[in-house]
């Protein structure tokens, strides 16, 4: 599974997927990815990678660096800053924007493949979702 993240620097990317990583009993520190990269996790049977593209000098870096290899069946991939590696990225099965409101966040997910639609049900608790 492919979940990129996008929104200014500064508006929860890193925190969100922080919590993410919580939520799934992973209790280490959960660093930025800022200069490495990318930050490995295993959850149960799956790879879980978290990737910071920020740095990216240019977009084809991310696949010089051998990343590709990385876009597994038995991996998911939380990329912040996916804009930096352009149209070569494998297509995103879910795309989350992050805004700055008042001390908070807004957090809006859009399913982009068929196959995340199973993710709908499970966020629709949280707020509105739109089909
Ligand atoms: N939902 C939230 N409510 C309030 N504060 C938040 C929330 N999410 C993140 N923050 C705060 O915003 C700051 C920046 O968060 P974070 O590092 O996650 O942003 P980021 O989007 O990953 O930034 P970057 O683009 O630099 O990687 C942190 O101080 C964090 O505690
Ligand atoms: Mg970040």
């Amino acid at each position: 599974m492919v979940i990129t993240l996008s929104g200014d620097l500064g508006a929860g990317k890193t925190t969100l997927v922080r919590g993410v990583l919580r939520g799934l009993d992973i209790t280490g520190p959960v660093k930025s990815p800022t200069y490495t990269l990318v930050e490995p996790y295993t959850v149960s049977s799956l790879y879980l990678y978290h990737f910071d593209f920020y740095r990216l000098g240019e977009p084809e870096e991310w696949e010089e660096a051998g990343f590709r290899e990385y876009f597994r069946d038995d991996a998911i991939c939380l990329i912040e800053w996916p804009e930096r590696a352009g149209s070569l990225l494998p297509p995103a099965d879910l795309h989350i924007v992050l805004e700055v409101v008042e001390d908070g966040r807004r957090c809006t997910v859009t399913v982009k493949r068929e196959r995340a639609d199973a993710c709908l049900a499970a966020l629709a608790p949280l707020g509105p979702v739109k089909r």
